[in-house]
């Protein structure tokens, strides 16, 4: 199994949104899929009446047709549930598990951190990306494993670019998740394949554009989950460039 675990010291930079695109991206490769909530919504309220971001989530992915044992949630408030149920999930043969975390870092969440094989930290503008670089290495100093990931772009190529040199010494995925209905909507229309296929149409017919911009960002997420496939395996599309690095990667560069 591979852990992948969402990391970013600030609110509202996507780890959720991230979370399920890439849950949406490895169950169309066929894998076993676990996402673990180890946010403060883990579980929802206590009387159930209100249920947290990724149960309902949950619900939408079930009405696609995906259920335990392809698609199961995990979730966990302490230490000891993060590491049990990452191992049960390791024992139930989930080949990938993605783990959602809060800004603020506190036992279950390093404990996310600790077992990850790749953290992938998501960053809208470079004011973000800064902010991860400092962040981190208040905890894990200069992780080899951690990627970036640009996510929702608006402001067009210039600010991407930035937001990935922001970035400094840390690999930052070539692949971006675009804005999109497709993956903003997730919470209402769950798994993003199915949602694009659920109004595919003819050029000359209404709703074409709709469709087509869902499309383009199902195949940008399909992108992001096979750069993140090959980086689980130690393999690197985006060389470092005028390597201010402390560290060397093993193997690079396969694009
Ligand atoms: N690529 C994207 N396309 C469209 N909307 C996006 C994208 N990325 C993030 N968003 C929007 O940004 C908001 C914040 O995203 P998200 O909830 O995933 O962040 P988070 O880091 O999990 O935040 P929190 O601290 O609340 O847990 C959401 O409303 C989401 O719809
Ligand atoms: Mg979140």
């Amino acid at each position: 199994m591979h852990t992948i675990t969402l990391f970013a010291n600030k609110g509202g930079l996507g780890r959720t949104i991230a979370t399920m695109a890439l849950a949406s991206g490895f169950l169309a490769q066929g894998k076993r899929v676990a996402v673990m909530d180890c946010t403060d919504l883990a579980g929802g309220s206590s009387d159930g009446r209100f249920p947290s971001t990724l149960q309902n989530w949950m619900t939408q992915m079930a009405a696609c047709k995906f259920r335990p044992p392809q698609l199961e949630l995990i979730e966990c408030r302490t230490r000891d549930e993060v590491e049990d149920g990452a191992a049960a999930a390791d024992t139930r043969g989930i080949d990938i598990l993605l783990i959602d975390t809060k800004a603020r870092l506190e036992e279950p969440q390093l404990a996310a951190l600790g077992l990850a094989d790749l953290i992938i930290a998501p960053a809208i503008s470079p004011v973000e990306a800064k902010c991860i670089v400092e962040g981190i290495s208040d905890y894990l100093g200069c992780p080899e494993h951690l990627m970036g990931l640009i996510t929702g772009c608006r402001n067009g190529a210039l600010e991407a670019a930035e937001t990935r040199k922001a970035f400094r010494y840390h690999p930052v995925l070539r692949s971006e998740l675009p804005w999109a209905e497709a993956i903003s909507d997730q919470l209402l229309n769950g798994d993003i394949a199915h949602f694009v296929s659920s109004f595919a149409c003819k050029p000359d017919k209404p709703g074409f554009a709709r469709y087509r911009d869902a499309l383009k960002a199902w195949v940008a997420v399909q992108q992001l989950t096979f750069e993140v496939t090959w980086a689980l395996e130690g393999q690197r599309l985006e060389p470092f460039i005028g390597d201010q690095s402390p560290f060397a990667f093993k193997r690079k560069a396969v694009a």
